[in-house]
């Protein structure tokens, strides 16, 4: 990693990544949870777009859509409301496969594993189960060989199902959004992870905090960012996503940023994010 002269947005030297080197093979995956209990902070945009990039980098991905709302299914155009059979069915009932499951996107190397309104019964149905929080783990080890990264977009909420994904993740991203609450509640998400690090998943790692919905001409995102940087240093992406009304736009299409609007500043964000993870380690 070399250095520009360039200050980032989070008022720090601003790193060049390199591009990364094609893989040869693939898997097995590094599984990352998306999570902020904080409503629409942007979860999912982020694991749709960070999903889409790695996949033009050649990565083999999967989106694991872990929210009843669907939202990320909705945004890569499965019409996850007339499906049957969704992660829902994988976690509460035996005899299906995985692979049955999850469905090809537009983006080539980009999977996602859809979710529906369904899923809402499952933190009731998963209270009873024995080893409730690790449920999510063995859904997703038959196909954990296959992809480089798998994303998983969280709901915002710390129960079970997040609990769940945390579980069954190596590392944790926090996209937070540059608005004066956003550091609000993220003490109780931080403690949670180390709850579930001590208890659960001893090699959870935070793989980072990702400021979003940036707008660098206003006082206020860059006060937000820099006391942000303050409280977690080093945890701090270099990579912010500015805001900007090409996300909704591109969601409406049912397609990530990167294809949507592929010049577009926005898709070489998540680009550089993908470029960021992969050089610390984050992602192959
Ligand atoms: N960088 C951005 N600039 C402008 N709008 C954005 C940006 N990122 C996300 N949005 C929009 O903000 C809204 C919330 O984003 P998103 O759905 O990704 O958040 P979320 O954290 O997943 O929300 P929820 O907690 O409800 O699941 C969406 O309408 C999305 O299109
Ligand atoms: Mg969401």
């Amino acid at each position: 990693m070399s250095s520009t002269d360039k200050v980032g947005p989070t008022g720090r030297p601003l790193p060049t990544f390199p591009a990364p080197r094609p893989l040869s093979a693939h898997g097995p995956a590094r599984i990352i949870a998306m999570c902020n209990q904080k409503g629409g902070v942007g979860k999912t945009t982020s694991t749709i777009n960070l999903g889409a990039a790695l996949a033009e980098y050649g990565r083999k991905v999967l989106l694991v859509d872990f929210d009843p709302q669907g939202a990320l299914s909705v945004g890569l155009g499965v019409r996850a409301n007339e499906l049957d059979v969704t992660v829902y069915n994988l976690l509460v009932e035996r005899g299906h496969d995985v692979h049955d499951v999850i469905q090809q996107t537009t983006t080539p190397g980009l999977d996602v594993l859809p979710a529906n309104i369904d899923l809402s019964a499952a933190e009731v149905q998963l209270v009873g189960e024995v080893a409730r929080e690790m449920v999510l783990s063995r859904v997703l080890r038959p196909v954990a060989d296959e992809y480089d990264v798998i994303l998983i977009d969280c709901q915002p909420s710390l129960g079970l199902l997040t609990v769940n994904a945390l579980t069954a993740s190596h590392g944790v991203l926090i996209p937070l959004e540059c608005e004066f609450f956003a550091m609000r509640g993220v003490a109780l998400l931080i403690e949670t992870i180390d709850k579930v690090t001590d208890r659960l998943n001893p090699s959870l790692r935070l793989d980072g905090i990702l400021a979003t919905m940036y707008d660098g001409r206003t006082l206020h995102s860059r006060d937000v960012v820099r006391s942000v940087v303050d409280h977690f240093g080093e945890d701090v992406l270099h990579t912010a996503i500015n805001r900007t009304v090409k996300f909704p736009d591109a969601s409406l299409a049912a397609e990530p940023i990167t294809r949507y609007a592929s010049g577009h500043g926005a898709a070489e964000a998540y680009r550089q994010l993908a470029r960021e993870l992969i050089s610390r380690g984050a992602a192959a």
